[in-house]
């Protein structure tokens, strides 16, 4: 049984009184609800606020959007994973596809991010991806098997017990339009597959979420799918009514 987790990353977005407004709005609206994992992921320098804005009774987590691949030290304009657990985070979207194509981050310094991070004590969530040219040359599990298999290569045989995985196709985000709850399900499944062939028990309770254009309106119905254990959320998470519709929905999908 995977608990379902359900993830929101606000991106470059926000000034410190949208924060704090956004994150009241999300304590308020999921206050009492903990049928399902919630985290959010704000920028760096808001991540203080929420934290302190954290009730003893929240149900709302930390989690950073990248982490160094250095620990401390001189390396300027960094923050280290360690750095982030100090600051409260649970856990580090790592090799999101923006920073993969926007920061030039290849995987093998997505898997040295995910290693740190993982060292940290933070749990990784590594994002995977194939972009609308990759899909329409039938590449995706190609693709998404090369970014898989390069934290294993770095990380050993058990580098996915403690980990989560996002699936996000590269064409669906911000596009509003998701992946259809069956074409997620086929990704989601080889995900497993390809993580069960090096390591059979981290693949059975690995939480893969899938991201791009979850709405509350289409969430039920991708997280009622086998391996689809939540969901990595962007626009939709910068509006607490919809963000709280999103994780309902992921209440009991699995
Ligand atoms: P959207 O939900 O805005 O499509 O973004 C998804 C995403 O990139 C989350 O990391």
């Amino acid at each position: 049984m995977r608990r379902s987790l359900v993830m929101g990353n606000w991106k470059m977005n926000g000034r410190r009184d949208q924060v704090q407004a956004l994150f009241t709005a999300l304590e308020d609206q999921l206050a009492s609800f903990s049928a399902v994992e919630m985290v959010v992921c704000p920028p760096y320098p808001f991540l203080a606020l929420v934290h302190d804005r954290q009730r003893e009774t929240s149900g709302i987590g930390l989690g950073a959007q990248n982490v160094s691949m250095y620990s401390d030290g001189a390396y300027t304009g960094e923050v280290s994973g360690e750095m982030l657990r100090d600051m409260g985070c649970e856990f580090a979207i790592i090799g999101h596809s923006e920073r993969r194509l926007l920061f030039s981050e290849t995987n093998e310094v997505v898997a040295k991010k995910f290693i740190r991070a993982r060292d940290a004590g933070l749990v990784p969530v590594l994002c995977v991806g194939e972009s609308a040219a990759d899909r329409d040359a039938n590449r995706t599990e190609e693709v998404i098997a090369a970014q898989v298999l390069a934290v294993f290569q770095d990380g050993g045989r058990e580098v996915f017990r403690q980990a989560v995985v996002a699936y996000e196709p590269v064409w669906a985000i911000g596009t509003g339009r998701a992946a259809s709850p069956a074409e997620a399900q086929k990704v989601h499944a080889f995900i497993r597959k390809t993580v069960a062939a090096r390591d059979p028990e981290a693949a059975a309770t690995l939480r893969i979420l899938y991201g791009g254009s979850v709405k509350a309106q289409n969430a039920r119905e991708l997280f009622a799918q086998d391996d689809i254990d939540g969901g990595l959320i962007g626009g939709a998470a910068l509006n607490a009514v919809e963000f709280a519709g999103i994780c309902r929905a992921a209440c009991g999908a699995n």
